[in-house]
This record gives structure tokens, sequence and C-alpha cells, in this order.
């Protein structure tokens, strides 16, 4: 019994060594091997007295399990350490993190407006659900015009409508302020239009207002000219056409040449007496000018991109690449 207790000594001491594999497979061998210490003293049963033999015995079974026990509790604690180990493994590459950047559309707002700004024009803001007055009758299109057809709406109310353009934010201006005026306000609109390539029911445009004593369409197309040769370098043109709007007169659009294309990005022309005295300024005193550029158009063109919905599906394969 006392070889018993020593066998069982030597093992704990040796065991309280173990920090590696190959130590503990040293002492598996040592101990509970085939010719280790454990099976080495199960042959000596034979030798031993029959009265005491059942005791032996059964002593030496109870080490048999006891040590077989421990050490595998020592190779698990060996195997989990190896895991702790892998996890602080400081050879790995580090890890990467994908920082957040603008929407290619923000980016482009935000160079139209640093661009503006510079030209001395202030940043104007309005609501993008508006009223019927702010969004057609003040802008010198009556209920039953068909001016209203082209800028079909969605109406929240028979005069609540999601705003079709940013033209009432020049009207909540005018109301507030005395001229001279020099703003731009950019934001979302909507439209009742199917997505196509070139259609969305929402896109974004920056209004254009300059009110003064004697503003002249001249300013208009050299203000313009300047802010193409700012956006797209010296070699973009710009060309106006005539075209109508019932709160300009005379109306015109122009394109940007750019990169190989034309591109039509906004309308624009000077600002109609009508829309001058439903804001309480003399027409025969101001003139001004105003346009409305689309600023998804714009995108479109700097970055050469052919469906504007590619804005709007926030696939990462797009957005990453701005
Ligand atoms: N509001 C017009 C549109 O959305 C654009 C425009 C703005 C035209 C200002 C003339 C002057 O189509």
């Amino acid at each position: 019994m006392e070889r018993i207790d020593q066998i069982k000594k030597e093992f704990f001491e040796h065991a309280s060594q173990v920090s590696m594999p190959e130590q503990l497979e040293n002492l598996r061998v040592r101990f509970l091997g085939r010719k280790g210490k454990v099976t080495e003293a199960f042959s000596l049963i034979k030798d031993i007295a029959p009265e005491i033999r059942p005791r032996f015995g059964s002593g030496l079974n109870q080490l048999k399990k006891e040590l077989e026990a421990h050490y595998e509790e020592l190779k698990q604690r060996l195997e989990d350490s190896a895991e702790n180990e892998d996890m602080l493994d400081v050879t790995l590459p580090g890890r990467k993190t994908f920082p957040g950047r603008k929407h290619p559309l923000l980016k482009i707002a935000d160079e139209i407006k640093d661009i503006f700004h510079s030209f001395g024009f202030t940043i104007e803001d309005g609501p993008e659900i508006e009223t019927d007055h702010y969004n057609f009758e003040a802008l010198n299109i009556p209920k039953s015009h068909p001016a209203r057809a082209m800028q079909d709406t969605l109406y929240i109310t028979e005069d609540v409508v999601l705003r079709t353009h940013t033209s009432p934010v020049q009207i909540r201006v005018m109301e507030e302020r005395k001229p001279p005026i020099r703003m731009i306000a950019p934001g979302r609109v909507y439209r009742r239009d199917t997505p196509d390539a070139t259609h969305s029911p929402f896109f974004h445009q920056v209004e254009g207002l300059v009110v003064g004593e004697s503003v002249t369409f001249a300013d208009l197309k050299g203000v313009i000219q300047a802010f193409a040769h700012r956006m797209f370098g010296k070699d973009a043109r710009v060309r106006f056409r005539p075209s109508f709007f019932p709160f300009t007169e005379p109306s015109a659009e122009y394109d940007v040449w750019f990169n190989g294309r034309w591109m039509e990005i906004s309308g624009a022309g000077m600002v109609h007496p009508n829309v001058f005295r439903a804001v309480g300024i003399d027409p025969g005193k101001f003139s001004g000018y105003a346009f409305g550029m689309g600023i998804d158009r714009v995108a479109m063109l700097k970055y050469d991109i052919r469906d504007i919905r590619l804005f709007f599906d926030n696939d990462m394969r797009f957005l990453r690449q701005f």
C-alpha cells in the first residue's frame, strides 16, 4: 500500500511540472504506459499474500483511474491554452476595417455648394413636403396649367405635396429677404416617374436664384460656364437651348459637354414678373435669373454613370468606387 501512495505522490509531482505536450507524453509513458509504474505495480499482485491481495488490487485500480483522470485533465488544459495562443497570434495580418464614406451624390452636392459659395451664393434649405402654393401657385403654375402634368407628383392631401422641384425655395427666400439675393438650395425632389436608366421617382436638384437691379441672361450664362469649368475642368462646354417654364421668361435648358458626351443638366431662365409679384418684389425695378440643376445628372456626367438607379440600389461594389 505504501508503494501505491509513493507512485501517486511521484505522479503528481511530475504532473505539476507539465507545461508542454512532450512532457505530458513522458508522464503518460512513465506512469500509465505498457512499462510504466502503475502497470509494473500490477505485476506485483501475484507475489502478494492472498489475504491482502484484494485490497492491493482495488487500491491499484483506484490509483490507475485517478491518474488517468488527471492525465486527461492536463491534456485538455494544454489543448485549451494552445487555442488561446492562436487567438493572440500577433503575426496574423490585421483585420481590415471598412471606413464609411460619402455617397457619390452627397460628394457632388458638396462640390456644387463649394463652387457656388465661392461665387458669393448663400446656401438655403426648404421642406421636402410642400404646399401646393409654394410648389405650383406662387411659381405661376395655376391649377389647370398643363405644366402640372409634366411634374405630376405625390399628393399627401389636396394641398400638400412632395415637392417636384427645389424652385419653391426661391419663393420662401424671396418672401423673407429683399434683393440683392444670390442663393442656391440643394435637396431631394419627387416625381411620379417610373424608374428606368434616366428616371427615378426621387432625385436631387440644386436651385439657384439671383435677384438684383440689373441682372441679365448674360450673367446666368457666365455663372453656369464658370461653374462647368470648376466642376468638369477647362474642356467642359455649355450650350443653352430654348425651353419653357411658367416661372421664367425667357426659359432655357442647358447641357454640359464633358468626357465625349452632352448631358442635359438643368432648366433655367429669367425670373417671370408674376413670380416677383407673388412675393412683393417690383418687377419694374428688379430682375433675376434662376436655374434648377440635376445633382444626379452632374454626378452621372462626372463619373460616367449610365444608370441613375445605381445611386439608390446601395450596392457596395458601386459605392466603394467613390
Ligand atoms: N424647376 C425646374 C424643373 O424642375 C427647373 C428650373 C428651375 C427651371 C429654375 C427654370 C428656373 O424642371
